[in-house]
């Protein structure tokens, strides 16, 4: 038996590993996500970063390996119901209904609570009005949150770049996450919206108390808020620390020079 994961262990990898045909992208990784803490996985590309992200929302089967969140086992969580279980994540390239409203992205992210009975949503029992206006008032407090009220009612596909990213955050937030991965949030951002969101991530963290694990490579970013840093490369972890021991940590110089 192993032993029992530390009390602040939120979520804990062991020896995960994912093949595409020949293609290790994940080869024995192992580490531990703290509650409470953000936590930056860092690496140059292909080391596996978004494929880690995808085994452990269950995007893809692993092949071997252990998944566990608060001690649950999530391999065996259909992909279906991982945001019931408190995670939810936003993807490296925006993934949003770009003709819907950014009112109606947010509640389609609130949808894990919209699960009434069907004679409960065919009757329109008080019951699914009250968790309705329970979605909405969510919502807003989301767009308020992150100061979308400008945009509530635009269509995601008529808005700027920076400003689609923070509704794919203000999505995942809708899911009232303990466990909240980004996949590189900072990418195609201008360093003013960079600085901005290092703002959102304190604050989801310190208001909503969540924990925030983020794919990045942006290391402005990285160090303005992580407490701990992740090298990874060639599907494993290649050093770890504080973000300047990881970034002076020859190891991790020579993965990104291809040496
Ligand atoms: N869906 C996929 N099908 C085949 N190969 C993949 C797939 N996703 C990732 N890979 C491969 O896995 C490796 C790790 O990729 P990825 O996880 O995207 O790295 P990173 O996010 O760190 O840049 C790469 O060699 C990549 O080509
Ligand atoms: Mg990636």
């Amino acid at each position: 038996m192993s032993a029992m994961p530390r009390s602040d262990s939120l979520l804990r990898v062991r020896d995960l590993t994912l093949a595409f045909g020949g293609v290790r992208a994940i080869a024995g990784l192992s580490l531990d996500v703290h509650a409470g803490e953000v936590l930056a996985i860092i690496g140059p590309n292909g080391a596996g970063k978004t494929s880690m992200l995808n085994a452990i929302t269950r995007v893809f089967d692993v092949s071997g390996g252990e998944i566990l969140f608060k001690g649950q086992d999530l391999a065996r969580v259909p992909r279906h119901r991982i945001a019931r279980h408190g995670i939810a994540r936003t993807f490296q390239n925006i993934e949003l209904f770009d003709a819907a409203s950014v009112m109606d992205n947010l509640l389609l992210g609130r949808h894990r609570f919209a699960h009434g009975r069907w004679w409960q949503q065919v009757l329109r029992t008080p019951a699914v009005t009250r968790m309705e206006e329970d979605a909405r008032a969510q919502a807003e407090a989301i767009i308020e949150f992150l100061d979308l009220s400008a945009w509530r009612n635009a269509a995601v596909a008529s808005l700027p770049y920076g400003v689609r990213k923070v509704v794919e955050l203000g999505r995942a937030l809708c899911t009232r996450p303990e466990l909240l991965f980004l996949d590189e949030p900072a990418s195609g951002l201008n360093p003013e919206e960079t600085r901005e969101l290092a703002f959102w991530i304190d604050d989801i963290r310190s208001d909503l108390g969540i924990t925030v694990v983020m794919v990045e490579h942006d290391m402005s970013l990285v160090s303005a808020v992580a407490d701990r840093v992740i090298c990874m490369a060639q599907g494993a972890v290649l050093s770890e620390g504080t973000p300047a021991q990881v970034q002076r940590d020859p190891a991790v110089i020579a993965a990104y020079l291809g040496i």
